[in-house]
């Protein structure tokens, strides 16, 4: 396999934006990453998109962008793994260039969430139809069964978890691009309205629009499109069980803990060798799981992590520097690159207020569902 490597990025801002649409939202990010590397021909697209068919009823994704873009005649394809689309559709990419069949891909990943779907129906697709969505239950009601169970194993409480919103505020003020960009306090987060017991509305990520890209190519090739390139050391993907009662803990996320081990293998390092990660914060509970199953810290010692500020800029291993799912917006097809752009920005000494000093090796890890597909990506600065 060849090394690959990120070259550029383009992202739109990520919140309620009225005034674009799917494809606006697509064209902006694609195009702001290939004039940043100076590029106008592509070998090949690769969407993540939940679902344009539920939020705004477009599907045949993959033709649509391309064309969108002027370049109507290039391979495109639209992947979909749940809210873990933009990471799958990073690795497909990766995946793409690293066997040779192309040199130089666009990764994106889209959603357009606002247009008067009904976003938790369409949401709850993404769970198992039969065993849970039929009977009613809904992503934070998942979520927060998970929380409950987390709770009952390792005596997390509401207050560990709304460390991890006030953090992510914190970061996320940080980021122009946030869809709340603004800090919030503890009280305010244990005060804040409840939506799924034990999950409040300020542990919840946003219903939100936005879209990201980011341009791939051999790494041999890298230094023609930038000084700063970033190198996809491994990736890794796994599933699990798709409902929640299935699994033997449902507290511990094991689709995590594979695709993790399988993305270390393959970069060659542990996590001990992680300097800074994006994970897969859609509620507050699942940051504290997914550090858990990334062995970012011990098995049930999630719940100190924010608190204690280890993972906040400036601790021992920053997480969500980008304001993570709760504060910057979960627009759910886009979220997996959006994470990679963060890593890719840290790894090159890109992200401004937010940077953490001398970061040479970063993670990201996005989810599907609750916790039924994961993707996790490692990345070096070269
Ligand atoms: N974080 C911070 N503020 C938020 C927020 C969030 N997650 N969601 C909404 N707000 C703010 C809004 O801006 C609004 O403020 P305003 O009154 O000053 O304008 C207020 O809170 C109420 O917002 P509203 O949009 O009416 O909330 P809602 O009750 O319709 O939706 C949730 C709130 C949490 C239910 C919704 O965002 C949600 O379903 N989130 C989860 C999405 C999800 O499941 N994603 C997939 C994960 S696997």
């Amino acid at each position: 396999m060849r090394e690959v490597a990120i070259v550029s990025a383009g992202m739109t801002r990520f919140g309620e934006l009225w005034e674009s649409s799917l494809r606006d939202l697509f064209a902006e990010a694609a195009l702001e990453a290939l004039a940043a590397a100076k590029v106008d021909r592509l070998d090949s697209i690769v969407v993540g998109c939940m679902s344009g068919g539920q939020f705004v009823g477009q599907e045949h994704i993959g033709p649509l962008m391309a064309d969108q873009i002027g370049m109507a005649g290039v391979a495109a394809t639209h992947v979909e793994s749940a809210c873990a689309s933009g990471g799958v559709a990073l690795r497909t990419a990766f995946l793409e260039v690293a066997s040779g069949a192309s040199d130089l891909v666009l990764a994106a990943g889209v959603e357009k969430m606002t247009d008067g779907a009904d976003v938790t129906a369409v949401l709850a697709t993404a769970a198992d139809q039969e065993l849970e969505a039929f009977h009613g239950i809904t992503f934070p009601g998942l979520y927060a069964m998970i929380a409950r169970a987390h709770m009952q194993a390792n005596g997390t409480t509401e207050e560990d978890l709304a460390w991890v919103a006030v953090k992510n505020h914190r970061h996320g003020a940080l980021n122009p691009k946030a869809q709340f960009a603004r800090e919030v306090k503890l009280e305010e987060v244990m005060k804040s309205s409840m939506v799924s017991d034990p999950l409040r509305l300020l542990c919840c990520s946003p219903v939100s629009d936005g879209a990201a890209a980011v341009l791939l190519c051999p790494l041999e090739h890298a230094k023609r499109y930038t000084d700063h390139p970033v190198k996809i050391r491994g990736t890794g993907l796994a599933t699990s069980t798709m409902a929640l009662a299935d699994r033997k803990d449902p507290a511990f996320l094991d689709a995590v803990q594979l695709s993790g081990e399988r993305a270390y293998k393959m970069a060659g390092v542990g996590p001990a060798d992680i300097q800074v990660a994006e994970v897969h914060d859609c509620f507050a509970i699942a940051e504290i799981c997914c550090i858990e199953a990334l062995g970012l810290v011990e098995k049930g010692a999630g719940r100190h992590a924010a608190r204690t500020g280890l993972t906040a800029l400036g601790g021992k291993i920053p997480v969500n520097t980008s304001g993570g799912l709760k504060s910057k917006g979960h627009p759910v097809g886009a979220t997996g690159i959006a994470q990679a752009i963060e890593i890719f920005e840290q790894l090159r000494g890109g992200a401004g207020a937010r940077q953490v000093k001398g970061a040479r090796i970063g993670l990201a890890q996005n989810m599907g569902g609750s916790g039924a597909s994961s993707v996790v990506h490692v990345f070096e600065g070269v």
